[in-house]
């Protein structure tokens, strides 16, 4: 038999366990041009939460009593696919099922060799390719400026924070314990660290981080961090709005400051970014991210839980920020 996870309620407000449930079906067998797939690594991101709302977005919706689905790194156990031998490794977007059947569309070959499995679900697969895709699009970073990171010791936000002192940039992360901060100043390299949980006064904690001002901003958070930042930006700032984590269990958007007269006044530029815009880029990026990853240049972090049945509870725990680095759960 086979475990599938699925979509058992749409949540209102924080998702709980009980809105995903087991089922088992038939081992699947592939067709004439399929191959057999096990799942090895699943990832689990922020931006499932969306695709449990049934609302319009960038990326359908889940349905109710289906299979969930997200990244997956998996292994080829049966081949009926000539472009496909038994053995191999591939990445996509696939079911939250241990074994599945595929044709092989959308999939991409990994090498174990060059990197360790979970590596192309972070710092080489998608989180990897926004923090570098939305840096190169949008922060135009100059070096000696002050990049100010939210979300900054996970997965997106410590590669973020890389870049910006491969740039040259004065990099001043935002999480959420002193533990974490810890991290990105002595693994990340980050020059300065608020923790936002015990801080109750964030736009002075960022003046007081930041003395020279803001000059781009990456948000993974918005809410009132967001809010933070502005109240610091400097003439010609950039923002650059990648998620807005704080908000995505909130059963309706909470009102919040007016941010027009800012960027008027400081000529602010704030531009959303979505990584699956920008698939044709994707091969240059991974490029540089694994030279940059042999040379030492960057590194990364995982929070590997083990086990395809704590899927949920891995995904749950984003929201609590129980990780370090990349999510990943390990089959
Ligand atoms: N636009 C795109 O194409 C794209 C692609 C990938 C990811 N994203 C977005 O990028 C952001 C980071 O994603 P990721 O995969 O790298 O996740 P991550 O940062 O590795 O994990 C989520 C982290 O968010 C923090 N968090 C949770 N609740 C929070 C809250 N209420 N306020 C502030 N921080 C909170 C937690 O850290 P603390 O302990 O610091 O709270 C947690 O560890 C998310 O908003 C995600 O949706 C966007």
């Amino acid at each position: 038999m086979n475990n599938v996870i699925k979509l058992a309620n749409r949540p209102e407000g924080k998702p709980q366990l009980n809105d995903f449930k087991f089922s088992e079906e038939e081992r699947p067998e592939p067709k004439e041009g399929e191959i057999l797939l096990e799942a090895k690594y699943i990832s689990v991101d922020p931006y499932l939460r969306g695709r449990m709302r049934d609302v319009e977005s960038y990326i359908a919706p889940f349905e109710l009593n289906e299979p969930m689905e997200s990244t997956v790194v998996a292994e080829v156990i049966e081949s009926n696919n000539t472009n496909f031998d038994k053995g191999e490794f591939v990445f996509g977007m696939l079911k939250w099922k241990e074994l599945q059947t595929s044709t092989g569309n959308g999939l991409n070959k990994v090498d174990p060799e060059q990197a360790p499995l979970s590596a192309y679900l972070g710092i080489l697969g998608l989180t990897g390719l926004t923090a570098y895709i939305s840096l190169d699009k949008i922060a135009n970073l100059k070096s000696g400026e002050t990049l100010l990171v939210s979300g900054a010791s996970g997965a997106v936000g410590s590669t973020v924070g890389q870049i910006g002192k491969i740039k040259g940039c004065r990099v001043v992360g935002i999480a959420g314990s002193d533990e974490k901060l810890s991290l990105m100043k002595d693994k990340f390299g980050f020059d300065e660290g608020i923790n936002y949980k015990s801080t109750e006064n964030m736009q002075e904690a960022v003046a007081k981080a930041c003395p020279d001002g803001v000059d781009v901003y990456y948000d993974n958070v918005g809410g009132e961090i967001l809010d933070a930042a502005l109240n610091n930006i400097n003439k010609n700032g950039r923002v650059i709005n990648c998620g807005a984590i704080s908000l995505y269990n909130e059963k309706e958007t909470p009102q919040g400051p007016r941010h027009e007269g800012i960027l008027v006044k400081k000529t602010v530029l704030m531009q959303g970014f979505l990584v699956r815009d920008h698939a044709k880029e994707f091969g240059p990026a991974i490029q540089q991210l694994a030279q940059w990853l042999q040379e030492g240049k960057i590194t990364y972090e995982e929070t590997v839980v083990e086990g395809f049945k704590n899927i949920p509870q891995a995904f749950l725990d984003l929201f609590e920020g129980k990780n370090k680095g990349k999510m990943v759960v390990k089959i």
